[in-house]
């Protein structure tokens, strides 16, 4: 058997990484500005991380979610309050499509109704409803397609008003900046007029926080730079550092009934205590304000780029854009360079996704790199 070929690959085999470093078969070094795709977010390999998963897995790895695991609860707790969001209860799942499929399958129950409201460019997986939700007709299949979902423009504060009057739907789902888009994000009062015309329309509004979320953005979650506070919320990505875990937020006020979601991996040992080192070490060594401070200082030495026409994105959630496409830039910057680094669908836009506990250092070495073939 081969595998099925649908990843175009970079001839690189990594077989060791720590901190920010990726090692590969060759012993070849490369500086990880990718992350994973904004998986690693406290460095691979991080001692506390490795710790913790090895010590669990010499008690227990896994077991269903038909027994207690006081795992859960003391994840739900800390994320509670590292997030301050201590009024919604969590759902634990196994990636970003899995917490949008249960985010949008827990609006439709909640409101009885089934259009879902999305922007265009946004992307929220490749699963049932929530690849329905994603603006890539080449990756919906006539299957997805029987969902209903209207795409607005950002800013379209007429058209959401309207769509939304009609009773219709059952949510608006947003990511706090677009991640695979481009890092587009609306203006602050275009979200809080999403929240204000949702809750008078009783439509919940979901927010999908697997890539913005656990910090990246300089705050918890992306949503909390534009002051809503959404009725559910989507994690996956940086939660689990590499290990395969998502999960969902949900407030509150909606209420859970036994047999409404399920999953068989969901929520267990090991995934627990990978989240829960990922947030004990965000919360000892100040990643989110790393975060927030390196922004600042990546976007100072970017804008002495003449090349750079545009510097996008928050916190370690950034983006260079050229007036040229960079897919033969991110190729010299892996082989000349030993920099990996990420793109997205606007095909001028470099992507910068770092583990938070990047160093001022690390990033004037990512500038020189590129310098050098610019
Ligand atoms: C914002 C957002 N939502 C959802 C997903 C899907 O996550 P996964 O690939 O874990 O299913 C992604 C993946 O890139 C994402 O960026």
């Amino acid at each position: 058997m081969e595998l099925f070929d649908v990843y175009p690959l970079y001839n690189v085999t990594p077989v060791s990484a720590k901190g920010i470093e990726v090692i590969d078969d060759k012993g070849q070094k490369y500086l990880d500005f990718y992350g994973g795709h904004a998986v690693i977010s406290i460095g691979h390999s991080h001692p506390h991380y490795v710790k913790r998963l090895k010590n669990q897995l010499d008690k227990i790895g896994f077991y269903s979610n038909s027994v207690q695991n006081p795992l859960q609860a003391e994840l739900a707790q800390k994320l509670g309050t590292l997030s301050k969001c201590e009024d919604y209860n969590l759902f634990l799942c196994n990636s970003g499509a899995e917490a949008n499929e249960n985010a949008l399958k827990m609006a439709s129950f909640h409101t009885k109704k089934s259009k879902v409201i999305a922007f265009k460019n946004a992307f929220h997986g490749r699963t049932s409803a929530a690849v329905a939700t994603t603006d890539n007709q080449k990756i919906n299949a006539p299957l997805n397609q029987q969902q209903k979902v209207t795409f607005l423009d950002f800013e379209d504060f007429t058209g959401l008003e309207g769509e939304l009057k009609t009773g219709n739907y059952c949510a608006v789902i947003l990511e706090a900046i677009q991640g695979v888009g481009g890092l587009d994000e609306p203006s602050s009062e275009f979200y809080q007029f999403i929240q204000e015309k949702c809750k008078e329309n009783n439509v919940l509004v979901i927010a999908d926080e697997v890539q913005s979320g656990f910090g990246r953005s300089g705050k918890f979650f992306g949503f909390q730079h534009h002051g809503i506070q959404p009725d559910i919320i989507s994690i996956a990505k940086g939660m689990g550092n590499g290990f395969p875990v998502g999960g969902i937020l949900i407030h509150e006020s909606i209420k859970a009934s036994y047999g409404l979601l399920g999953t068989t991996f969901g929520g267990n040992h090991l995934a627990c205590v990978a989240t829960l080192a990922v947030l004990e070490v965000l919360e000892r060594e100040n990643l989110i304000e790393n975060a927030s401070t390196l922004d600042s200082y990546f976007k100072e030495i970017a804008s002495t780029i003449p090349e750079v026409k545009r510097v996008k994105g928050r916190g370690l959630m950034l983006g260079l854009e050229f007036d040229f496409e960079v897919s033969d830039l991110r190729k010299k910057l892996i082989h000349n360079q030993h920099v990996f680094t990420g793109g997205s669908a606007n095909k001028k836009l470099l992507r910068f996704l770092p583990a938070l506990n990047i160093t001022k250092e690390q990033i004037t070495s990512f500038f020189n790199a590129l310098k050098a073939e610019l």
